[in-house]
């Protein structure tokens, strides 16, 4: 697939996982064209991936081109003159649109975002003069200066195409929040436009051109969207991602970044880091001098690095957060609300609690507001009723807190941080280690990962070893050097399970690449049903990406079926369950 927009993510292979929730958008995207879709907002605390996966999903909607066209905007954190935004957030879209329909991604960086007449040629140029008018109309307002309007114009501009046109947008908003608090009506950015956002009070509820919109300040969003559109938008909640997703993320970023881990570190970072995204991706590509994340000790030392060191970029992504709920809470109390809360973040805490235990000396309207302006910045969380509040459930945020004023509000050792990281491995490791037990062995709990370095780095040095070991294979096969080693996923057609384990392209033409499933199952052999369905994505994916020489493969640790065995055979799908495939 190729990336029309630029992600921040850096190299789009390395985007991971996710794919409950790129399923569940796609589809809401699709539905667009129906007139089912509702604007929803996609919730989740910060650093969780929100951008990303909107990045992520306009290039899949540009890619798939069908029906629906994508709009993607990023409300920055700088003030800017209403005039100067209407014509960014205009311009924009409007290029963005020419790109979709001409198919040309070169729009999407143009030279300028300030120029209308340039975009109205630019429009002509690709027979979409329809535009002119819309362009007119905006260069219009804003050479003459009406704000009101020209908002309204440009704000509306999504609909008003889709609408005029008979077609459907999807309008990704990001940084929704800061519509309201970024924009000022004034050149001199005095007076603060604090009423843009309410302005989507009707364009919310587009079925032809619905938003999703998202911020890094959920608190904040939330108290907007009730405030200001009050049932406009359902709420989706973008959660840490799953066991396997993670995994699958720390053996992506180990590779790409060149930082070796091992199986059992590998399970244990994405365990420690509880499926955070960006917990992950700042401990693999952590600039500490001694990182070794082959061991425990390396692993809590890198850890330590980043939650407790002024370098670390964990430490400094939070403290900037907190930074600016500072203010607010820049007192003893507030800071030993958020500790306490910290304590005991597996349980909800009423506020008779937090004045009795913290023996707090203030009325309990003010303890509330005081509450409130925490909830709002995201550093403690709502309950379930007004009168409960929650420490936000990260084991990795609360050190760091920890780490910067537990020492200024009681007695307090560093020390003990690191020796709770060291701990909390030491268990985790219990934990893998039972997971082995059940395989009887002390290797290839992820078997795929193992396979897949295995053709990465050994392939062709291995060959007639892991040749004698797998059934049905060519007579002039050889496994060979591989360009490219990872599980394959179709992005667009998530819609349909379309992944396998392993893809390895062979760097030279006349080798043989390998397309293959990994069962690491200790019970249920692999059965014909599975091979045929196997034999289907082998088909489909040697179309798309050209392969003239591939084979089928599959690892099945507890065997094969007699009637799976037969079909393999006869299909030329090349079996092993020798685990040696996946041992040293
Ligand atoms: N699916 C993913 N695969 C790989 N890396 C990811 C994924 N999602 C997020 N990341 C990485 O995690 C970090 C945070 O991601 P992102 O900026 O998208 O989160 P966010 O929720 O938008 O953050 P903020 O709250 O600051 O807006 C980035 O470094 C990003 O590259
Ligand atoms: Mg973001």
């Amino acid at each position: 697939m190729e990336y029309a927009l630029e992600e921040r993510i850096g190299n789009p292979d390395l985007f991971s996982g996710r794919k409950e929730e790129l399923t569940y958008f796609l589809k809401w995207i699709n539905d667009i064209k129906e007139r089912k879709s509702q604007s929803s907002a996609l919730l989740a605390r910060r650093k969780m991936g929100k951008t990303a996966l909107m990045e992520r999903l306009f290039n899949i909607t540009f890619f798939k081109n069908s029906g629906v066209i994508p709009f993607y905007y990023e409300i920055k954190e700088i003030k800017m003159w209403v005039k100067d935004f209407c014509k960014d957030f205009f311009l924009t879209f409007i290029y963005q649109y020419i790109a979709f329909k001409s198919r040309n991604p070169e729009y999407l960086r143009p030279q300028s975002r300030s120029n209308f007449e340039e975009v109205a040629r630019i429009a002509q140029k690709e027979g979409l003069d329809y535009l002119c008018a819309i362009i007119n109309d905006a260069a219009h307002a804003a050479a003459h200066e009406e704000l009101n309007i020209l908002w309204e114009i440009v704000r509306d501009a999504p609909k008003t195409i889709a609408a005029r046109r008979n077609e459907y947008i999807v309008q990704m908003i990001d940084e929704f929040q800061f519509l309201n608090a970024m924009i000022y009506r004034d050149k001199n950015m005095k007076i603060q436009a604090n009423d843009l956002a309410g302005g989507y009070l009707s364009s919310a509820e587009s079925k032809i051109a619905p938003l999703l919109v998202s911020g890094s300040w959920v608190g904040w969003l939330m108290n907007l969207l009730m405030m200001m559109l009050p049932a406009r938008f359902r709420y989706e909640f973008l959660e840490n991602m799953p066991e396997e997703e993670a995994i699958e993320m720390v053996y992506k970023y180990s590779q790409f970044f060149e930082v070796p881990v091992t199986e059992e570190t590998a399970y244990l970072l994405a365990q420690m880091a509880e499926g955070s995204p960006f917990y992950i991706s700042a401990i693999i590509r952590s600039r500490y001098r001694d990182k070794n994340l082959t061991t425990i000790d390396g692993l809590t030392k890198t850890l330590e690095f980043e939650t407790l060191d002024n370098q670390g970029v964990i430490k400094l992504t939070w403290m900037e957060y907190v930074a600016s709920a500072l203010p607010r809470i820049n007192d003893r109390n507030g800071k030993n609300i958020v500790l306490y809360l910290c304590k005991h973040r597996d349980r909800e805490v009423t506020r008779k609690e937090l004045i009795d235990e913290l023996k707090l000396d203030i009325p309990e309207v003010k303890l509330e507001e005081k509450l409130k302006a925490l909830v709002k910045s995201d550093i403690i969380a709502q309950g379930t009723s007004n009168n409960r509040y929650q420490g936000v459930t990260d084991n990795i945020f609360d050190k760091v807190f920890r780490g910067v004023y537990e020492e200024e509000i009681r007695e307090f050792d560093i020390g003990d941080i690191a020796k709770e990281y060291h701990e909390g491995f030491e268990k985790l490791k219990e934990q893998y280690n039972r997971l082995l037990g059940r395989y009887n062995s002390q290797k290839g709990h992820f078997a795929e990962y193992a396979i897949l370095d295995r053709l990465r780095i050994h392939g062709r040095e291995h060959n007639e070893f892991l040749k004698s070991i797998t059934r049905n294979l060519p007579g002039d096969f050889n496994f060979s050097d591989y360009s490219l080693v990872w599980k394959y996923n179709s992005s667009p057609e998530y819609a349909k399970d379309f992944s396998v384990d392993i893809f390895a392209r062979a760097q030279s033409p006349g080798d043989y690449s390998v397309i293959g499933e990994v069962k690491n199952r200790d019970l249920k052999k692999f059965s014909r049903e599975e091979a045929v369905q196997f034999q289907v994505k082998y088909e489909e994916i040697k179309k798309i990406e050209n392969l003239e020489r591939a084979v089928g493969f599959v690892f099945s640790r507890c065997g094969f079926t007699e009637e799976a065995e037969e079909y393999c055979k006869e299909k030329g799908i090349a079996c092993s369950d020798d685990e040696r495939w996946v041992g040293d």
